[in-house]
């Protein structure tokens, strides 16, 4: 894997309430970052990029999710556009079922980074699967799903509908949607208000530090908490 930089991140506990302690050193190959999951305390996990990128809005819903204490053992989760599939390892470590998805393109990677940091015993716990947004969604149940992860995946206009329209496919009226979303674009307010339009919709979390959004959707007005 000679074409890919390699990052290790390292998740201690004492960091969770303090974002300005999270590091980042840099060597020609290797990235190391630390970032807080009181769960998973001491484990290092090392990811390949085709080109590093910014994993930071997929930290901070870890965080969040920690944050809030969420009990994720055994719920049912999907990840769209998982990409390097960070989010959803950890959140596999933290006991869920994991379905982890992207483009054709992204497979192999993500594929690579889920068996480089699951332990055997955990590994039939995520699987790896095809999801380009509203294509072929008969492959994945509605309905099948607690929790719908997506971390930096609104930024691109030309799927704001698709990524909609496979939200709306995938939520049953149980489930529970979560984004982290960096506004960086007026147009990137216009697929929150498409959201609107068909979920409730609230902001359940504001990373200043790292001008992270949460936003958290629900079919009605269910209000539950997962
Ligand atoms: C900015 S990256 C975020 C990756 C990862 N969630 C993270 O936070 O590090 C956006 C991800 O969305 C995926 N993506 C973009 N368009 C997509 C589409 N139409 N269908 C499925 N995934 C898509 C990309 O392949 C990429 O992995």
């Amino acid at each position: 894997r000679k074409e890919y930089v390699k990052l290790c991140f390292t998740f201690p506990s004492s960091l969770i309430r303090d974002p300005a302690g999270m590091q980042e050193g840099c060597t020609t190959q290797t990235l190391h970052r630390q970032c807080p999951i009181r769960e998973i305390l001491g484990i290092t996990l090392t990811f390949f990029f085709k080109v590093p990128g910014d994993v930071m809005l997929a930290v901070v819903l870890c965080a969040y999710l920690e944050m809030e204490g969420i009990d994720l053992r055994d719920r049912s989760v999907i990840e769209l556009g998982a990409g390097t599939g960070l989010l959803g390892i950890v959140v596999t470590l933290l006991g869920a079922r994991v379905t982890l998805t992207d483009r054709a393109a992204a497979l192999e990677l993500l594929e690579s980074n889920v068996q480089a940091n699951l332990p055997p015993e955990l590994r039939p716990r995520a699987v790896v699967k095809e999801l380009t947004w509203g294509k072929d969604l008969d492959n994945f149940s509605p309905g099948a799903f607690d929790l719908i992860l997506g971390a930096d995946i609104v930024y691109l206009e030309e799927t704001f509908a698709e990524l909609l329209g496979t939200l709306e496919h995938l939520c049953s009226e149980r489930a529970v949607i979560l984004l982290s979303c960096r506004i960086r674009y007026e147009r990137d307010l216009d697929f929150l208000r498409m959201l609107r339009e068909r979920f409730s919709v609230s902001e359940v979390h504001y990373d200043s530090s790292k001008d992270v959004h949460i936003y958290k959707a629900q079919r009605g007005s269910r209000r539950d908490d997962l």
